[in-house]
């Protein structure tokens, strides 16, 4: 897939040569200057005139009609080099691989160089192109009837730099796997409930788990009767499909301490139970198992680069579905905590399962615990659809989930738990807490709910609802699911401290 050169690009035949075009009033310098002295400063003209742009993640692309070895040039424009940021770099080689595979291009070469900056190392660089590479050309598969037409992909890409090889295919190599997880995260999003049952979640779990010498273990529900899981229990009580808790665990030190937790909502699809969704609110809700499908892309890369902490990763998945023996809203159930809730309304079902899967992460020795999940539509009203929103009963850690974010390129943005908020939840005149406290903050009370589980346990909740899905094709993605939150965990994970 990529392949180093140190050799002058203009050697070998190349399809095409992908550059970076800084807005730089100055001269061009190394690769650019040598082209145009090769095109009598031809390019210094086209730069001028506009033909050519350096305007930010603008494309141009010029063919050398047989003068080089290479084929055609492919520019992306940087803007001015003092303003460009690292997501930046990463958009434009999005855009820049986007249109290399509409145009049917098979191989790259890439001017490494030209993408460096004073802030931008070449490591940077390198990683930035790897995970845009994956990310910008996933593409999921779907159910249409097939045309005989092959689909031509980019294959190869040839790395052309003067600096250390090892260096550049060390980041080569981790931006990839950010990327590829990310595309596996995406895909389970993507799939459609009827082809991603909590069973199927389960046995890709043990797939992942197999590959990378995970522990894996999956309770079955008897098992969690025993273990009286009676909050998660709740929301699959109406389904067919047999619920599953899912846990892997990666050990990447030599003594079980400082365990970090990642529990995942895996509902496959929420139809709200009882308090059902409206016919439009109910389509699309095959994706609530976001939070699972992050924390599984997050373990992906976890087993790919063996970061040297302690990972338990708990996914409770169901899906949310109604019969005769759904539960309804007035039941009172009882948490594995022990703690009792009355169900106000069975909709808010995500942090029913997050509640017990906490309480499982917490005996399986989380000492730390950041929960993910598509939670609530309240988000979305309060935060819209680009910013996850976040929650915590812990500054220090949560400084650490927040520095993760900004590295990963993925935006959250905290909402405050005060204690009216934990008032709220813990409003039942006939039950420990209440699991729908009125429309009043909405995101809030789901964060304070699962809260309750977490206790003193250093905690963030992370509500994907808006994040986990785009309706627009954007430059490191199509439309549909964006994977959110895996790079952000994965980072988390990799850079951990101990706050205690
Ligand atoms: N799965 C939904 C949240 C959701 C909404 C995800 C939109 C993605 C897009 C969740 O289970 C839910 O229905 N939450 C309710 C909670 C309410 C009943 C307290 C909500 O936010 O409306
Ligand atoms: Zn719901
Ligand atoms: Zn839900």
């Amino acid at each position: 897939m990529f392949k180093f050169f140190n050799a002058n690009p203009f050697e070998e035949k190349q399809e095409c040569l992908l550059i970076g075009l800084k807005d730089t009033p100055e001269k061009f310098s190394g690769i650019l200057s040598e082209l145009d002295a090769k095109f009598e400063n031809e390019l210094t003209e086209l730069v001028k005139s506009g033909d050519i742009s350096a305007k930010v993640k603008e494309i141009s692309k010029i063919h050398t009609l047989g003068k080089l070895n290479v084929k055609r040039l492919l520019f992306v424009g940087l803007g001015k080099e003092n303003q460009l940021s690292f997501d930046d770099v990463k958009e434009a080689f999005g855009k820049a691989f986007k249109h290399a595979k509409e145009s049917r291009l098979q191989s790259v070469a890439i001017a490494l160089d030209t993408f460096v900056t004073d802030a931008i190392s070449h490591e940077d660089a390198a990683n930035a192109l790897s995970e845009a590479f994956a990310l910008a050309t996933y593409e999921f598969a779907g159910y249409k009837q097939k045309s005989n037409e092959p689909e031509k992909m980019v294959e190869q890409i040839n790395i052309i730099s003067e600096t250390d090889q090892n260096e550049i295919e060390a980041a080569l190599t981790v931006g990839y796997a950010f990327g590829k997880a990310t595309n596996s995260a995406r895909t389970l999003v993507n799939l459609p409930g009827n082809m991603l049952t909590a069973t199927d979640l389960a046995q890709y779990a043990e797939e992942l788990g197999g590959k990378y010498e995970f522990e894996v273990e999956i309770l079955e529900k008897e098992e969690m009767e025993k273990l009286g899981m009676g909050a998660f229990l709740a929301v699959n009580q109406g389904s067919v499909e047999p619920p599953k808790m899912i846990v892997l665990k990666y050990q990447g030190k030599d003594t079980w301490e400082d365990v970090i937790g990642l529990v995942g909502k895996g509902v496959t699809f929420d139809t709200g139970g009882y308090s059902i969704k409206t016919k439009s609110g109910i389509v699309g809700m095959k994706t609530d198992m976001g939070g699972a499908a992050a924390v599984l892309g997050a373990m992906e890369i976890i087993g790919e680069l063996k970061p040297e902490q302690n990972v338990v990763a708990v996914i409770p998945s169901t899906d949310n579905m109604i019969s005769g023996s759904a539960f309804k809203p007035d039941d009172v159930i009882t948490s594995m905590s022990g703690i009792t809730i009355e169900v106000l309304n069975t909709d808010a079902e995500g942090r029913l399962a997050l509640a017990d899967a906490v309480t499982y992460a917490k005996h399986h020795g989380a000492n730390y615990l950041v929960d993910v999940a598509t939670l609530t539509g309240g988000v979305i009203t309060a935060l819209g659809l680009d910013k996850t929103g976040a929650m915590t009963n812990d500054e220090a850690f949560f400084e650490q989930v927040l520095e993760a974010s900004y590295e990963a390129g993925e935006y959250i943005w905290r909402l405050p738990i005060t204690e009216n908020d934990k008032k709220r939840v813990r409003g039942s005149k006939i039950a420990d807490l209440n699991n729908s406290p009125g429309s009043e903050g909405h995101a809030i009370m789901g964060g304070a709910f699962v809260g309750e589980f977490a206790e003193d346990t250093p905690w963030v909740h992370l509500d994907i609802a808006g994040t986990a899905v785009t309706s627009k094709e954007h430059d490191l993605g199509p439309y549909g699911a964006t994977g959110v939150m895996v790079r952000t965990l994965a980072l988390l994970v990799e850079r951990f401290e101990p706050v205690k």
